[in-house]
């Protein structure tokens, strides 16, 4: 067991889990992000987007880091500002889960809410401006823009290094959501720079308009690109093979299912793009791996995706769409016995 000094150091490694597999031998391995410090993926990017912005001047000693966040990237930018010594600024929304607002807090960050209590509508756009107009009045100010950061997707080069360590060249599907399209775009371009022929297949809820319209509201946390939103320069087309779109009630009857059927909790974005690898796996060829980046775990939405009030408000809790998952999952229980 390793000794580190600093929380960062802590990031990566993070465990691959197989949640199902078909009598063809195709499986379905989930990267568990939620096992990097702060509960997500996006700690990998917040680091990076920081040492890049150090490396070029953009951000020095005693400086402010400002960002518009859903939460993630707020808490990962939380921990490498108190590591180095940096104010941080979060713009943030009432879409945001609230204990990963108390956490940013907790570790020093100033939040800047753009709407009222009470209106827990997404408002990526009107977080963006504000964060890049305190950034220009504010005195060494660093505004990271995780949507036109460039960094973003170079902090994920390691989830292709720990993929290929872990399976050899043997991944064939990579289906992930994309937001700002970091995650699935850094680590399939780097990925096929090592040779694989992975094949990258982004999932993004109904409503979001990356993958085309028509746009709409949607409850997917930290995914997406909401109607009016610019779709973020990672998001790279040309290595998108396949967008798929998922609706709330699938993916969040996906993190609930698959919660009660193997005991792993992952977020509502991560339910989106398992429910479209689940239903894809029978008709993939023999033999193939499917890998789902798992960008948070389900702990962060107890009082949303797993709060039966909470969803029955909104429509939608769907006992027959969580009733279909469980008849995936233990129809491609990996187990061989179907107990774990
Ligand atoms: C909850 C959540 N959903 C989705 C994503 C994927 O986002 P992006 O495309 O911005 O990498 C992330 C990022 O790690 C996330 O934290």
């Amino acid at each position: 067991m390793r000794v580190v000094t600093r929380v960062s150091d802590l990031i990566g490694n993070t465990p691959l889990f197989e949640l199902a597999r078909t009598a063809t031998g195709t499986r379905l391995l989930l990267k568990l992000e939620q096992f990097n410090p702060t509960g997500a993926a996006k700690i990998r990017m917040a680091r990076q987007m920081v040492l890049d912005a150090e490396e070029t001047g953009q951000l020095r000693p005693g400086g402010t880091i400002i960002e518009s966040t859903s939460g993630n990237t707020g808490l990962g930018l939380a921990v490498i500002a108190a590591e180095r010594g940096y104010r941080f600024t979060a713009v943030v929304d009432n879409h945001a889960c609230r204990d990963k607002l108390a956490a940013m807090r907790a570790m020093g960050a100033q939040l800047v809410f753009v709407a009222d209590e009470g209106d827990d509508q997404l408002a990526t756009s009107a977080r963006e401006d504000l964060a890049a107009r305190m950034a220009k009045e504010t005195e060494n100010a660093f505004f990271t823009e995780q949507h036109n950061n460039p960094s973003n997707a170079v902090g994920y080069h390691a989830v292709a290094h720990e993929l290929t360590e872990a399976l050899g060249g043997d991944i064939d599907y990579l289906v992930c959501p994309v937001g700002t399209g970091g995650s699935l775009f850094g680590t399939a371009r780097e990925l096929r720079r090592q040779g694989s022929g992975v094949r990258v297949i982004g999932v993004e809820p109904v409503g979001s308009i990356a993958f085309g319209g028509p746009g709409g509201p949607y409850y997917q946390s930290g995914t997406g690109t909401p109607p009016g939103a610019e779709i973020g320069t990672a998001v790279d087309y040309d290595l998108l093979d396949e967008g798929i779109k998922v609706s709330d009630v699938d993916a969040f009857a996906t993190a609930r299912a698959v919660a009660a059927y193997s005991g792993l909790m992952i977020g509502g974005s991560a339910g989106g793009a398992v429910f479209a690898a689940l239903e894809r796996l029978a008709s993939l060829p023999e033999g193939a791996t499917v890998v789902t980046l798992v960008c948070d775990g389900g702990e962060k939405y107890l009082d949303t995706v797993f709060d039966d009030r909470w969803m029955r408000a909104r429509g939608l809790l769907s006992p027959e769409a969580e009733a279909g998952v469980t008849r995936l999952l233990a129809a491609h229980d990996p187990t061989a016995d179907g107990s774990r």
